[in-house]
């Protein structure tokens, strides 16, 4: 069956223009409002953390240098090259997915994974989650950072007919995450031009036709932290 042209194409991305994401990446918070609400919240200090999902190393750049240690894992080749020499350089990086870590159990105080769980396949998110969990200490927190269902964001991917949907709901329903807090926060592109690039390859066709006909450089995201505590010993 023929695929849909007009689809969202992140792991073709990840896979194929990590400089398209890393441009994305770049252009999300662009007010440091995660990471100071990250540092302020989670008692990154003095933690050994690990990051699943680390991308091209938005946020190992700037929360890195809070911990005691920063371990940012990463699948896809061409992410984690530019993660591990650019700014995220103050982690250490390694190459793995999140439903198999190369670590003892216990090895972590901190694990933090941004806009990762809610995109894994479905199937793929409980034994991702029982990984991360096995890698905690005992009364380590688990921290993820995904997309709230209401903002420009999401406007902009349903004004091109893409599915969005309360993306949240299983992990807070199903895997027992606290939703903690909401984040208003700025995602900025350098111009018009770079925001039609960049989302419109990540977004697809009618996306890059939207923002030709309205052009946008700046949206509101909205973020959502979330926590899950593994229990005290
Ligand atoms: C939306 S990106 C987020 C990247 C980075 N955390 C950020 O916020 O800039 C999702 C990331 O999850 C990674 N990923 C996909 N499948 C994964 C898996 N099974 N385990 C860990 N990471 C995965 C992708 O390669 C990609 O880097």
């Amino acid at each position: 069956m023929a695929r849909d042209p007009n689809r969202e194409r992140w792991p073709e991305v990840y896979r194929d223009s990590p400089g398209i994401f890393a441009r994305f990446a770049a252009a999300e918070d662009r007010g440091d409002r995660v990471p100071k609400e990250l540092i302020s919240l989670a008692g990154l200090k003095g933690a050994r953390v690990l990051e699943l999902g680390a991308g091209t190393g938005r946020w190992s750049a700037s929360l890195a240098s809070a911990s005691e240690q920063w371990v940012a894992t990463e699948p896809a080749e061409g992410m984690l090259s530019i993660g591990a020499r650019g700014a995220g350089q103050a982690a250490h990086w390694l190459r793995a997915r999140s439903q198999a870590l190369p670590f003892h159990s216990g090895s972590f105080e901190r694990v933090f994974a941004g806009f990762v769980f809610a995109n894994l396949r479905p199937k793929d998110r409980a034994p991702a989650l029982e990984e991360a969990q096995r890698v905690m200490a005992s009364g380590a927190e688990l921290w993820l950072l995904e997309n709230h269902w209401e903002d420009d964001f999401q406007d902009l991917r349903r004004s091109a007919g893409l599915e969005t949907h309360r993306e949240i709901a299983p992990l807070v329903d199903e895997f027992g995450f606290e939703h903690v807090s909401t984040l208003d926060t700025q995602m900025e592109f350098e111009s018009e031009a770079a925001a039609q690039e960049v989302l419109g390859t990540i977004l697809g066709p009618l996306v890059q036709a939207r923002l030709q006909s309205h052009p946008q450089r700046r949206l509101r995201h909205r973020v959502c932290l979330l926590r899950w505590r593994a229990p005290a010993a």
